[in-house]
């Protein structure tokens, strides 16, 4: 792994080792072990042309925890500001020798476009393109409900709301099916539901009851009204009332189903703030296992090259 550019196409091997060795990195900065050396005099840079709350700060803490230098800049406060290009941008940057960057940007294929034009030996680690891909939330997706349920192929997946406009939806049924989830389904209007996502192993439904029914897991969605060119209309209490999470809709779901969202969440559009952050939902889990699962990513790529799982582990006990 020299880049962390999509999900699409990785090994479960690789991916079951990712999985394992974010579970080896967990307990660091959470117990006497507050940081572990493996990227120690490494230089990682957050470059992020797009907003962001937890992925950018849980990318710094875990580069932290894992003793790199770490550097963030803002596009809004850069010289991108100013007409600099994205090229010239990276190639400013690659003279201050940094080993990564963490490369956030709205247009799909960004990241892509960092990795082709890197010096070589540098990584480039996409935390999100466009609609395109999110691999690293995606990971700790996986982490989350692994937690959970080790047993993918037991599991019924139901994504819900804007798929149209989601690199997490994306990544996440990439992952899911790499991991041998035994169904995804993906719920939504017909507007926001991408006409041929049969072919990437998701099937569609519009009715939320229906497309819930005997689900094991539940993701949900935020309207992505930023990439939206004005064409979808419902009002944000139709959208709830359709397609919205709520405790009604929660109580009639198996009792051990699990409930999750990326963030940032729109309380009362797609979930209830009762339900985001009650007993069933692992939201918050979700941010705090970024941090593990984007150390396991940065170190597989940059610290330890072609190390094990268990040469992880060892570094960190
Ligand atoms: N899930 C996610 O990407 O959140 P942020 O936009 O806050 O990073």
């Amino acid at each position: 792994l020299r880049h962390l550019l999509t999900i699409e196409g990785l090994p479960q091997a690789l991916l079951s080792e990712i999985l394992d060795t974010a579970e080896s990195l967990s307990s660091v900065g959470e117990s006497t072990i507050k940081k572990v050396p493996l990227l120690r005099g490494r230089t990682v840079m957050n470059l992020f042309f797009e907003a962001s709350t937890r992925t950018r700060t849980t990318f710094e803490l875990a580069a932290k925890r894992l003793s790199a230098d770490v550097l963030n800049i803002q596009a809004s406060s850069s010289s991108t500001t100013k007409g600099e290009t994205l090229l010239d941008t990276l190639a400013t940057l690659q003279a201050m020798q940094v080993d990564m960057f963490v490369v956030r940007h709205d247009a799909s294929g960004a990241a892509h476009f960092f990795a082709q034009h890197a010096t070589p030996g540098v990584a480039i680690l996409n935390a999100g393109d466009g609609r395109h891909a999110h691999p690293t939330q995606a990971l700790l997706d996986m982490f989350t409900i692994r937690r959970h349920r080790p047993d993918f192929g037991q599991l019924k997946v139901a994504i819900i709301g804007d798929i149209l406009h989601s690199r997490v939806a994306r990544s996440d049924i990439h992952a899911l099916r790499i991991l041998g989830a035994r169904e995804i389904r993906v719920i939504g209007p017909r507007t926001l539901i991408p006409t041929g996502i049969e072919a990437m192993g998701a099937a569609p439904y519009h009715d939320l009851d229906a497309g819930l029914d005997d689900v094991d897991v539940v993701m949900l969605l935020r309207l992505q009204r930023e990439r939206m060119s004005g064409y979808f209309l419902a009002s944000p209490g139709e959208f709830h009332r359709l397609y919205g999470l709520t405790q009604a809709r929660l109580d009639r779901l198996k009792p051990e189903a699990l409930v999750m969202h990326p963030g940032p969440i729109n309380r009362g559009v797609e979930i209830e703030g009762d339900v985001a952050y009650g007993p069933r939902s692992l939201i918050l889990q979700q941010v705090e296992h970024g941090i593990a699962v984007r150390m396991a990513v940065m170190a597989m790529i940059l610290g330890a090259r072609g190390s094990t799982a268990a040469g992880l582990r060892d570094s960190a006990q």
